[in-house]
């Protein structure tokens, strides 16, 4: 069972920041998922949300802050007073960071929202340019944003659902990726067990609890985002010895 620290450690630290990401790249997981939006100038940032609202000290729209405003912004002391000085992150700090390991890269598209023109594009060529191509996975809930991808050739993409749907597999293969990313409430109806029998690769988001793990890993899927990737380590380790 491949385990992704979702959002890094974000269980532990504030999510999408150096600090979870830097205490990812410490542990034999598999990877990690990043959530990636572009700003008004058109640089590609690491933060969840559309808004800053709910993990910075100000408010407003990425997409309307410039690379230089954004990272006046403190990422961290909505969590605690210790992470103060986290600032939020180019996706290009993130690579530099993975330089030396072998960590997979699942980035998140959050074109769903705002269509961020480009920031597919981007995301790719600067995976490229960094020599990350063959570590990154693209994903997204912007199904058009990974048939262009798919159609690119170049990176891995999967699509991202959150709702039970019939068929996601044929669905997939429409769009042109056996990768599906399943929420979790989804995870246990029969569009996963189905999806499986077919021939996808499916992970699942977001896995805190092990008892869950545990189902999903009997029923053949193949990883986890989780929140807590140590505690997901123990308990499969654990197994193994
Ligand atoms: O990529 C998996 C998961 O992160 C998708 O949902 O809202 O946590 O970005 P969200
Ligand atoms: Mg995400």
């Amino acid at each position: 069972m491949k385990i992704y620290a979702h959002r890094g450690c974000s269980g532990t630290y504030p999510e999408n920041t150096i600090a979870a990401f830097q205490a990812a790249a410490e542990l034999p997981i598999t990877g990690v998922e990043i959530d990636v939006h572009l700003t008004r100038d058109g640089e590609i940032v690491v933060i969840h949300d559309e808004k800053v609202n709910r993990t910075t000290n100000s408010k407003g729209y990425v997409k309307d802050m410039t690379l230089k405003e954004l990272k006046e912004l403190d990422c961290g002391s909505w969590r605690s007073e210790e992470w103060s000085d986290e600032k939020i992150p180019t996706l290009d700090e993130i690579f530099d960071i993975f330089e030396e390991t072998n960590h997979r890269l699942n980035i998140e598209l959050k074109t769903d929202v705002f269509p961020y023109d480009g920031l597919a594009d981007k995301v790719v060529d600067l995976a490229a340019k960094r020599g990350f191509t063959d570590r990154v996975l693209i994903s997204s809930f912007n199904h058009e944003d990974v048939q262009s991808l798919v159609q690119g050739k170049q990176v891995e993409s999967a699509i991202l659902t959150f709702e039970v749907l019939v068929d996601v597999y044929d669905y997939a293969r429409v769009i042109g990726t056996k990768r599906i990313h399943i929420s979790l409430p989804s995870a246990f109806r029969r569009m996963t067990t189905d999806a499986l029998r077919k021939g996808a690769i499916v992970y699942v988001y977001t896995v805190n609890d092990v008892n869950y793990a545990e189902e999903l890993h009997k029923i053949g899927v193949h990883g986890i985002f989780t929140d807590h990737p140590e505690k997901m380590l123990a308990h499969f380790e654990l197994k193994e010895s």
